[in-house]
Parts: structure tokens; C-alpha cells; sequence
């Protein structure tokens, strides 16, 4: 079975980006040139999806705009023979992508935010992709998943190992090794301290979820932080259907974090094909102020 539809949780206040996420929201914040939700779609897209199902809050306007037609700049950028730049601005959406956009009504967590997706996604396999991580792979991290999924058939989350000191910011599963890969997972916990923690393995915001998941976040009693967690949901689903945690291979750039935000936009930039080679000789530049 294909996947076709992805859920963005786009509600968040972004308040760890405070005040840049006073007025606009934190996935519109630019990694060099596009804003941090363009390369969760496009990594969706990349991976065959077409349904892209935003669920968004008060003040999420800009990503709706975002994915929208401009008219009057598109045809300004026409009339003045911008042709390049016209086509970059058209390409956001191409014409075989829909975007839908579903609000969720209370920050009752990401649980409830995939909850609302409930609906749109009809009862099929789907992907989740949290647009503060942001993902670089070749292929793509949704899209090594998806093939993943083509031959398990069963939810697959992506995980990296953190270090130690850091399981309190993600969720954390163990389970059986099947491969180099993938691990059958026999439990998940939502950040855990760690020295409770089951393992070093953490959750990247990327997930195939069956639908059957739904039933098992309504299921679950408040989590961490008294929100309705995904984490849980999923843990529920571990008592009727086989749930596979896959390595992938890539780099995650935690853009929900300034270090990440940061570290994200110079990598990205270096790797540009129009700034990268001017921006690595002025970061040679700073060296000597740099070197310790
Ligand atoms: C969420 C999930 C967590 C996951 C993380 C990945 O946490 O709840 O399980 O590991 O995303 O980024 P958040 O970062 O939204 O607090």
C-alpha cells in the first residue's frame, strides 16, 4: 500500500524562538533561502506523497499563504522577466500536490494535533513529518522510510542515537535488532531521564503511522507534561501491531533549537550551489577569531 498523505503539526507557539516567533510562525523561520516547512513538504513530495495535511493554530496564516498562488507577484515577476525566480516561487506547490489545512482548536499536544489530521487521512497508512527537524538524506529520510514500509507494512519510526544526557528531549524505544536498521520496538517512553531511559535511541520527527494508531492516542490517559503525546499513542499500538524503529541514514538538524537553527543554515549554505563557495571563504576568514 502506498502512502499518500502526511500530516504537519503546525500549531506550536514557537516560544523557544522568542521574539523572531512573536508575529510569524517558527516554520516560516528561513534555513538560507526556504522556510523550514517548504523542506518538510518537499520531503514528503520527494517521497511520493501528494496530500499534504497542515494542522495549524491562530497565527499560521503565512504557511497557508505560503503554499498558495501569489497572483500579483507572480505576475510581476513575469512582466519584469524574472523567469527563474518566477518559477522558483510557482514551484513551492506544484499543480499535483493538495494542501489542506485543518486547525486544532487547543495546544493540547502532538498527539491531539495528529489526532485532528483524523479525518483527512481516511483510514490509511500516513507519514507525520515535524518540520523542526530537519532532515538531509540522499534519498531522503521519508523517502528510505517509505520503502521500508513497502516491504514491513507496519508503522516505522525514524531514530538516531543521542547522547545519553539528552533522552529528556525526545522519545526514546528498544527492542529486538532485525537488521543494521531496523529494530522490532517493544517500547517507547516519552522523554525519559536517563537513567530511566530503555535505551540511547531517539525518535527524529519522522513517522509512517497506520491508522490504527488514532484509537490508541484517544486511548491514552495525559502524558508528559499533561499533553497528549504521539509517543503514547504509539505505545499503545505496540500491544496489537509490530511497530519498526529504522536508523536512517542522514542528518537531522534540530531547527527547534537555536544551535540546530543555526548549525542547519551554515551547513545548508555551504552546500548551496549560488552562496556556498563565497560563504566557505568568509567563514575562512573568521577562523583566527574563532580558534581557540
Ligand atoms: C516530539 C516528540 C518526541 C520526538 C521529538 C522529535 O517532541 O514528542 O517523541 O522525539 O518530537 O523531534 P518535541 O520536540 O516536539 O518536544
Amino acid at each position: 500500500m502506498q502512502i499518500t498523505k502526511a500530516i504537519f503539526p503546525v500549531a506550536g507557539l514557537g516560544t523557544r524562538f522568542l521574539p523572531a516567533t512573536k508575529a510569524q510562525p517558527k516554520e516560516m523561520l528561513p534555513v538560507v533561502d526556504k522556510p523550514l516547512i517548504q523542506y518538510a513538504v518537499e520531503e514528503a513530495y520527494a517521497a511520493g506523497i501528494r496530500e499534504m495535511i497542515f494542522v495549524t493554530g491562530r497565527h499560521k496564516r503565512p504557511i497557508e499563504d505560503h503554499f498558495d498562488t501569489a497572483f500579483e507577484l507572480e505576475y510581476e515577476l513575469e512582466q519584469a522577466g524574472k523567469l527563474e525566480l518566477l518559477r522558483t516561487v510557482q514551484s513551492i506547490k506544484p499543480d499535483d500536490m493538495e494542501c489542506v489545512f485543518v486547525r486544532q482548536p487547543k495546544s493540547l499536544g502532538l498527539g491531539h494535533a495528529v489526532l485532528c489530521g483524523e479525518r483527512l487521512v481516511r483510514g490509511e497508512p500516513f507519514a507525520v513529518l515535524l518540520a523542526d527537524d530537519l532532515m538531509v538524506g540522499e534519498p531522503p529520510v521519508l523517502q528510505q522510510m517509505v520503502e521500508q514500509f513497502a516491504a514491513l507494512k507496519s508503522s516505522i519510526l525514524a531514530v538516531q542515537e543521542v547522547p545519553a544526557e539528552h533522552t529528556r528531549r525526545y522519545g526514546i524505544v528498544a527492542g529486538n535488532t532485525v537488521s543494521e536498521r531496523l529494530v522490532n520496538v517493544q517500547r517507547i517512553v516519552e522523554k525519559p531521564a536517563p537513567d530511566a531511559a530503555p535505551s540511547r535511541l531517539g525518535v527524529a520527527g519522522r513517522y509512517i503511522l497506520t491508522p490504527a494508531v488514532f484509537d490508541q492516542i484517544r486511548a491514552q490517559p495525559r502524558g508528559v507534561g499533561g499533553e497528549i503525546q504521539l509517543t503514547d499513542g504509539i505505545a499503545g499500538l505496540l500491544a496489537s501491531e509490530r511497530v519498526y524503529a529504522y536508523c536512517y541514514e542522514g542528518k537531522r538538524y534540530d531547527c527547534g533549537s537555536k544551535e540546530g537553527f543555526l548549525e542547519a543554515n551554515v551547513e545548508l549554505a555551504l552546500r548551496h550551489p549560488q552562496i556556498g563557495p563565497g560563504f566557505a571563504a568568509y567563514l575562512r576568514t573568521l577562523t583566527p577569531q574563532i580558534a581557540d
